[in-house]
C-alpha cells in the first residue's frame, strides 16, 4: 500500500466561483458535514493504514493552513501532515514538480493524488487493490456523468473489460465519454519522468513562441495525463457511489447531504449525528456547543455549527447552519447556508428552490447567507446570494446582494 497522499489544495485567487463563502473562508476549509472539506479527504486517506504522510499543496499563505494543520496533526499523531507552499500558481502538476523530492523523501514506490474539491467516498483501497492486480504504472478514479455534463470534465476512453485507459481529454469540445477524471489517482514514482518529458515538452514548445508561456506552470491533464494512455499501464477505476465537485458555493449544499448520509448509514451513532425523533429527520449533524429548542425541528440533511442558537419552532431542512449563527424562533431555513454570526429573525423564511445545476452560475437554487448577515423578522429570502455583513429588511428573490 502507498505510503504517502498528496491533496491539492489551490490558492486564494481560485475559487471565485465559491464567492460569497470564499470571502469569509479558503474554500477547502469551508465546514461540510460537520468539518473542512479537505478533512473528508485526509480521514479517508488515515484509514489506510500504509499512509505515514499527507502534503497538502497549494499557494495559500502558510498562515491559512496553520490551525487546521495543527488540528489535523493532534488527530492524527501516526501521520505527519503538512502544508508546501508553491510561491504562485503552478497549475495541478507544477507544484508536484518544483516539490519532487519533498514528495520522493523515504523513496515512496507510489503515492496518492487527490484535488481537495471532490465530495467522494474515495475508494483508496479498492483503487490499489486494481493498481496491483494489474501491474499499473497509473490509476485514476472514474465516475459517469450525464453525457451533457461530461464537456465540463477529464473524459476517459477505456477499455470496458480491463479498464485500460486508452485515451483522456481534458474539458474536450466535443463529446468524448461521460466516464470522467474524479479527482483521485495513484501514481508509480515514474510518472515524475513523465512530467519531466512533459515539462522539456513545454518549454521547448514555449521558446518556439518567443518564451511568452509561464515557464513553471504545468498542468497535471492536459500535459501529464495524455501522454499516459500510451505507456499501456494507465487504468481507470469507476465508481458507482457518489460524487460531485465543490465547485460553486452553492454544490456545499448536496456535498453536505451526501457526507451526512454515508456517515448516517456507516454510523447512526456517529460523534454530532443526533438520533432521529419527533423533531430530528436524519441525518442532523450538531455541534455539542451549539443550542437547540427541544421544539425546533431539524432535518434531513442538516449540519449545525458551534455555538449556533436554533430558536423555539424553527424549521431547518437541506442546509448548513455555521457557528455563532442565531436562528430565532419559527424561523426557517431551507436548502441553504447560513454562514457565522448571521441572524434570520423570528417567522423569518430563508430558502432556496433546490434546483441545483452544478455547472451553473449563482443563484443555482439555494441561498446563501455570507458571515454576519441578519435578515429581519418576517422577511422571505429566496435564492439570493448575500455578501458579508449586509441586513436584509424587505422580502428578496432570485438577487446577488453586494
Ligand atoms: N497546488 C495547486 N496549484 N493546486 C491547484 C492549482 C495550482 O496551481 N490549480 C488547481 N489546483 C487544485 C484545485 O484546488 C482543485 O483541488 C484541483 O487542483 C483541480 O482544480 P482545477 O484546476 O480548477 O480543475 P477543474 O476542477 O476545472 O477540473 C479538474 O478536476 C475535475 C474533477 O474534479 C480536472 O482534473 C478535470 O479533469 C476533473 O474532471
Amino acid at each position: 500500500m502507498p505510503s504517502k497522499a498528496l491533496i491539492l489544495v489551490g490558492g486564494g485567487t481560485r475559487g471565485t466561483r465559491f464567492r460569497p463563502l470564499s470571502l469569509d473562508i479558503p474554500k477547502v476549509l469551508f465546514p461540510v458535514a460537520g468539518k473542512p472539506i479537505v478533512s473528508h479527504a485526509i480521514d479517508a486517506i488515515a484509514g489506510i493504514d500504509s499512509i505515514k504522510e499527507i502534503l497538502l499543496i497549494g499557494f495559500y499563505d502558510d498562515a491559512v493552513f496553520k490551525d487546521f494543520i495543527a488540528d489535523s496533526q493532534k488527530q492524527y499523531p501516526g501521520i505527519s501532515i503538512k502544508y508546501l507552499r508553491e510561491y504562485k500558481a503552478m497549475g495541478t502538476a507544477g507544484g508536484l514538480y518544483h516539490f519532487r523530492d519533498e514528495i520522493l523523501k523515504g523513496n515512496p514506490s507510489k503515492f496518492f493524488v487527490i484535488h481537495a474539491d471532490v465530495c467522494c467516498s474515495f475508494p483508496l483501497k479498492e483503487i490499489d487493490t486494481l493498481y496491483l492486480e494489474k501491474q499499473a504504472k497509473a490509476v485514476i478514479l472514474g465516475t459517469r456523468v450525464h453525457k451533457d455534463e461530461a464537456r465540463n470534465y477529464g473524459c476517459i476512453v477505456a477499455e470496458p473489460k480491463t479498464g485500460r485507459v486508452l485515451h483522456y481529454v481534458e474539458k474536450p469540445e466535443s463529446k468524448v465519454s461521460n466516464l470522467i477524471n474524479a479527482g483521485v489517482y495513484l501514481f508509480d514514482k515514474t510518472i515524475f519522468d513523465t512530467i519531466a518529458e512533459a515539462k522539456t515538452a513545454r518549454d521547448e514548445a514555449s521558446a518556439s513562441r518567443f518564451g511568452d508561456d509561464d515557464q513553471d506552470v504545468l498542468r497535471l491533464e492536459q500535459d501529464v495525463l495524455v501522454r499516459l494512455p500510451q505507456t499501456g499501464s494507465f487504468y481507470v477505476y469507476e465508481t458507482k457511489d457518489f460524487w460531485l465537485q465543490i465547485k460553486t458555493a452553492g454544490s456545499a449544499v448536496p456535498a453536505n447531504s451526501l457526507y451526512l448520509q454515508k456517515l448516517f448509514q456507516a454510523n447512526p451513532s456517529a460523534p454530532g449525528l443526533r438520533a432521529p425523533s419527533a423533531t430530528i429527520v436524519p441525518p442532523v449533524f450538531v455541534d455539542p456547543s451549539a443550542q437547540v429548542d427541544d421544539s425546533a425541528k431539524l432535518g434531513p440533511n442538516v449540519s449545525i455549527g458551534p455555538n449556533a442558537k436554533i430558536g423555539a419552532g424553527a424549521r431547518v431542512r437541506d442546509s448548513i447552519v455555521l457557528g455563532g449563527v442565531e436562528l430565532k424562533h419559527d424561523s426557517v431555513v431551507l436548502n441553504s447556508i447560513v454562514s457565522s454570526d448571521s441572524k434570520v429573525g423570528a417567522w423569518a423564511r430563508v430558502e432556496g428552490t433546490g434546483h441545483h445545476t452544478p455547472a451553473s452560475g449563482a443563484p443555482d437554487g439555494v441561498t446563501i447567507l455570507a458571515s454576519n448577515v441578519s435578515v429581519a423578522d418576517e422577511v422571505h429570502v429566496q435564492n439570493v446570494l448575500v455578501l458579508p455583513h449586509k441586513e436584509i429588511k424587505t422580502d428578496v428573490k432570485n438577487e446577488v446582494i453586494m
